[in-house]
C-alpha cells in the first residue's frame, strides 16, 4: 500500500532575507515538513544552511524537519545536526562506505533515517540497507544548484523501486528531489514518489506567491 502524498518545502529556496515570514507562510499554507539542504562545498560545488540556521528553524516552527546532508564525511555531522533538532537526517550513498552504519545511527538518535542517490547511483546499494531506512531520496537531478531539469532516467529509477518496495512489503517513502515542478509532479507521483521536495519549480516559483504555489502543487498531485 502506497503511503499518502506529502509535501516539504525545500527552505535553502526561501528569502534569506526574512525567513520567518517565509516560514509562516509555508505553516499557513498547509505544506507537511521543511527540507533543510546542507551544503559543504566539498560533497557537491555549492553552499546552503548550516546547523545555526536548523537551530533557528527548530525555535520557528514546529513543522517536522527533514535535513538532507549534501556533506562529505556524513558521519561527522549527523549527531551534529541532530543536536540542533530535526525529525529525519538523509546523507548520501556516495559520502560513505558505511550506510547501514550510519543509518542506524540515526535511528538510535531517536530520529527517521534517509538514504539519497544521486542520479548515477544504481538501486543495488539498497539491497541489504531497507530495512534499516525510513526514506529513499531519490535525486531526480545532480544535488548542487536550485533550478536545474529533471534527469529523464529517475522516473524509471522510481518505478523500480516503487516495485522492488512493494514485493517486499517495505513501508520506506519515496522522496524526490529537483525540478519537482507542477508539469513533473504526476509523473513523479505516478511513477511511485510518496515525498516531494518543492524548490523553485513549484513552492518557490518567482511571480507565484507561497500560498498560490502550494495550493498549486497540491492540486496536480494526482489522486
Ligand atoms: C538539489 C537542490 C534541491 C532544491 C531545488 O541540490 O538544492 O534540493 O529543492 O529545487 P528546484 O530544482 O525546484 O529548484
Ligand atoms: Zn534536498
Amino acid at each position: 500500500m502506497k503511503n499518502r502524498v506529502s509535501i516539504g518545502a525545500s527552505l535553502a529556496c526561501a528569502n534569506y532575507r526574512n525567513l520567518e515570514k517565509d516560514i509562516r507562510e509555508l505553516e499557513q499554507a498547509g505544506v507537511d515538513s521543511i527540507h533543510f539542504d546542507v551544503m559543504d562545498g566539498h560533497f557537491v560545488p555549492n553552499f546552503a544552511l548550516n546547523p545555526d540556521i536548523l537551530r533557528m528553524t527548530r525555535e520557528l516552527t514546529a513543522l517536522p524537519v527533514d535535513v538532507h546532508l549534501m556533506v562529505a564525511n556524513p558521519e561527522t555531522y549527523i549527531p551534529v545536526f541532530a543536536k540542533e533538532g530535526c525529525n529525519t537526517i538523509t546523507f548520501h550513498q556516495e559520502a560513505t562506505p558505511h550506510s547501514q552504519r550510519e543509518l542506524t545511527r540515526i535511528r538510535d538518535l531517536g530520529l527517521k533515517s534517509g538514504l539519497a542517490l544521486n542520479p548515477a547511483t544504481p538501486l543495488g546499494v539498497l539491497a541489504h540497507v531497507l530495512a534499516d531506512v525510513d526514506v529513499v531520496l531519490i535525486m531526480t537531478v545532480n544535488p548542487g544548484f536550485a533550478g536545474q531539469s529533471l534527469v529523464p532516467a529517475t522516473i524509471n529509477k522510481i518505478s523500480s523501486l516503487r516495485n522492488e518496495l512493494d514485493r517486499q512489503g517495505c513501508r520506506a517513502e519515496i522522496q524526490v528531489d529537483g525540478n519537482v515542478s507542477f508539469e513533473n509532479i504526476p509523473r513523479l507521483v505516478g511513477a511511485g514518489a510518496t515525498m516531494l521536495v518543492g524548490g523553485t519549480s513549484s513552492i518557490f516559483r518567482k511571480g507565484l506567491g507561497i500560498a498560490e504555489a502550494v495550493r498549486k502543487t497540491y492540486d496536480v498531485i494526482p489522486a
